[in-house]
């Protein structure tokens, strides 16, 4: 029998997958892989392992013709155009949870950083200064935290807060009961987007929720309230957050994600109540290693054993 071609690309430990050589051709990529590189391959992949960066659209799809299987190595798919995938017999699975707790650590980062100042503190420092006036920061204790959507990672993100003993709101129309005593639903996004002092971003990219975090839900926030974002960049309306921040409507914003990625000639950048990560969430070594042991377990299954392990529908 001959042994399926396996490409991983978007950079992921090269030693996590050697033990699939010895049933499957294999190529491991660096992050750094164009997407052109990628499609001269692209003819050959029997099973492809990706990350965010890979974007297999139709025309991708359509030079894959011997490509019967994807994974996303990590949580969202939206990047894969899954309707295709089904229309063309390619299945696409997930490594659900592999990844959570690094996600959630992220968006905890991303509010202790704008609350407490220090990437700009750092940048000042670099810069030769001792600016301690200009860095008076903000506690986390106590605070309200929203959390906009309660899955996986919402949940751990609560979890994770609970030293801070905050009060955790919630909205999620697909959750309703909370194992957390300080955690409580409430009915609408404005209702979250007007009581939270902290507002963090952990539902998935679908039709219901793109562009939903737009100036009117912004509108509603807190003068001196903070929007944080390690969901998917296309949730938030980047227009109406640039002006919501520039016109320091709300107090600062922690972005990991963006509409259009890797973010380029973004307005966001010339701002100085955001602060910026390259889409980092995942991009843990512990992270990493968990979703590329499942992915490989899942890709030996499917090829080996004609398994097919968390499959995600279009
Ligand atoms: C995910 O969907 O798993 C996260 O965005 C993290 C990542 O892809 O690196």
């Amino acid at each position: 029998m001959t042994k399926p071609f396996i490409v991983v690309s978007d950079g992921m430990d090269k030693s996590i997958f050697e033990e699939l050589k010895s049933n499957a051709d294999l190529e491991v990529h660096g992050p750094k892989i164009s997407q052109d590189e990628l499609k001269t391959l692209l003819p050959k992949i029997d099973g492809l392992i990706i990350r965010s960066a890979t974007k297999p659209n139709k025309e991708f799809l359509d030079q894959a013709k011997n490509l019967k299987y994807i994974i996303r190595a990590g949580e969202g798919t939206d990047n894969i155009d899954k309707a295709y995938c089904q229309e063309k017999g390619i299945k696409v699975s997930n490594t659900p949870g592999a990844n959570n707790n690094s996600a959630a650590e992220h968006a905890l980062a991303l509010m202790m950083t704008v609350l407490r100042k220090t990437a700009w503190a750092n940048t000042s420092m670099q810069a030769g200064k001792w600016d301690k006036a200009a860095f008076t920061g903000n506690e986390l204790w106590n605070k309200t935290v929203g959390i906009m959507g309660f899955g996986r990672i919402g949940q751990l993100l609560c979890k994770r807060l609970q030293g801070f003993e905050p009060n955790v709101l919630f909205f999620d129309p697909f959750v309703e009961k909370t194992e957390f005593d300080y955690a409580k639903k409430v009915d609408s996004l404005e209702e979250l987007f007007s009581k939270a002092d902290i507002v963090s971003i952990h539902t998935p990219l679908m039709d219901a929720t793109r562009g939903v975090v737009n100036k009117d839900l912004l509108s509603k926030m807190k003068a001196n309230s903070i929007l944080v974002n390690c969901a998917r960049g296309n949730i938030v309306n980047e227009d109406d957050l640039f002006e919501t921040l520039k016109e320091g409507k709300i107090k600062g914003a922690g972005f990991d994600v963006f509409a259009s990625e890797p973010l380029e000639n973004s307005k966001l950048t010339e701002l100085n109540n955001i602060v910026l990560t390259p889409h980092l969430g995942g991009s843990t070594d512990e992270a990493q290693f968990r979703v590329g042991e499942m992915a490989a377990h899942q890709i030996k299954e499917f090829f080996l054993n004609q398994n097919l392990l968390n499959e995600v529908k279009a």
